[in-house]
């Protein structure tokens, strides 16, 4: 098992020099991806602190290479890189399958201590596909579940964060990828993503080993937000602080940060944070209009992710905060939430 593992490592791990070594000495890596990178603005330093590769337009060039070099098809498969023909009982020895990933820019993902378990590879230019090949293809492939890679209990980013998370008691959680290297590359790196899932139970105790803190930037769409509110709540439960930034509609942290710049972006972080009762009574009374029944009902969903919080002495300020928000008794929000605590056990 331990054995096996390993072998998962020291291929993954190749395949990452392999997508780096394309991306940089490649013709193809060079014209295509690298060009697409630079486009982006990442500087060659961020390239290498992410271990940004290419993978070539090619059916099996990727597999060829690291059978020749005695990584066995099986091993291939098991750690995600190659997809088997079906089985037609000829048994090619010289193609038993297909690359996974071709013709795509490629992210790897790393653990907590660094090493390389999965991969995330986008088309390029457009979010529709590059050339048209791609046109029917997702914007981002991903690896499978692997037996070192269970998608729920990573976050991208971490091996490269956990330092700035601790020393600043705060770790930003961001959707993608590319947020996460801009971000970087302007100067905030206490920044990991979830990665386009939604936010897990086990990410969060990930977070929670290196600060008590976390700030949800998140896409400024609607999924984004509805993201954003179900996140807060299991946050909470964890027993982590949570503040919340909203972009303008349509901008993302990379996209924002590109436009404004990293000082102006940082000003934003600070003037654009909102605790989460803020955030949730702003978007939810928006949505309410002036039905008093809706209002109330606002007040009910902001009692019901304070009851989330397991420490009493928090959960008492936030019933402060919020009859003064409010204007509402806050006897009569801790006794509904007492009700909604009882209900819970
Ligand atoms: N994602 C994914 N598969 C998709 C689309 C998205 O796994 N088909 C994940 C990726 O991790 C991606 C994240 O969800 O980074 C956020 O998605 P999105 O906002 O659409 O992409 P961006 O990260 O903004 O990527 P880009 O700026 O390159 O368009
Ligand atoms: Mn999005
Ligand atoms: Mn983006
Ligand atoms: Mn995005
Ligand atoms: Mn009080």
């Amino acid at each position: 098992r331990q054995n096996e593992r390993e072998s998962l490592y020291i291929v993954l791990n190749y395949a990452k020099n392999f997508y780096q070594q394309q991306l940089h000495h490649s013709e193809e890596g060079q014209a295509i991806g690298l060009s697409y990178f630079r486009e982006r603005g990442f500087s060659a330093e961020i390239r290498k602190k992410f271990e940004l590769g290419y993978s070539l337009d090619t059916w099996d060039a990727f597999s060829r290479e690291a059978m020749a070099k005695g990584h066995s098809a099986d091993l291939l498969e098991k750690a995600g890189l190659l997809i088997r023909k079906e089985d037609n009982g000829a048994g090619n020895r010289h193609s038993p399958g297909y690359d996974r990933f071709r013709g795509r820019v490629i992210f790897p993902i790393h653990n907590v201590a660094g090493k390389v378990i999965a991969f995330g590879a986008r088309i390029l230019k457009s979010e529709k596909g590059g050339n048209a090949k791609q046109a029917n293809q997702p914007k981002y492939l991903n690896s499978p579940e692997t037996d070192v890679y269970h998608k729920s209990e990573v976050l991208y980013g971490i091996y490269q964060a956990k330092n700035a998370i601790r020393n600043q008691e705060l770790c930003y959680l961001v959707e993608g990828y590319t947020d996460v290297i801009s971000l970087h590359q302007a100067g905030i790196e206490n920044v990991v993503a979830s990665s386009g899932t939604s936010l897990t139970t086990e990410q969060i105790r990930l977070i929670s080993r290196f600060a008590p803190n976390v700030t949800i930037l998140y896409d400024g769409d609607i999924a984004g937000i509805k993201a954003a509110l179900r996140g807060l709540d299991l946050v909470l439960e964890e027993g982590l602080n949570v503040n919340i930034v909203l972009f303008p509609d349509g901008e993302d942290p990379d996209s924002y940060v590109r436009k404004v710049g990293a000082e102006a972006f940082k000003a934003y972080l600070r003037q654009a944070s909102k605790d989460f009762i803020t955030f949730k009574t702003e978007i939810l009374l928006k949505d309410a209009g002036n039905d008093p029944f809706r209002q109330a009902a606002v007040i009910g969903e902001v009692v019901n992710s304070i009851v989330r919080i397991p420490e009493a002495i928090k959960r008492q300020v936030f019933f402060h905060r919020t009859s003064e928000m409010m204007k509402v008794d806050e006897q009569m929000l801790i006794t509904e939430g007492n009700k909604l605590l009882r209900k819970q056990q």
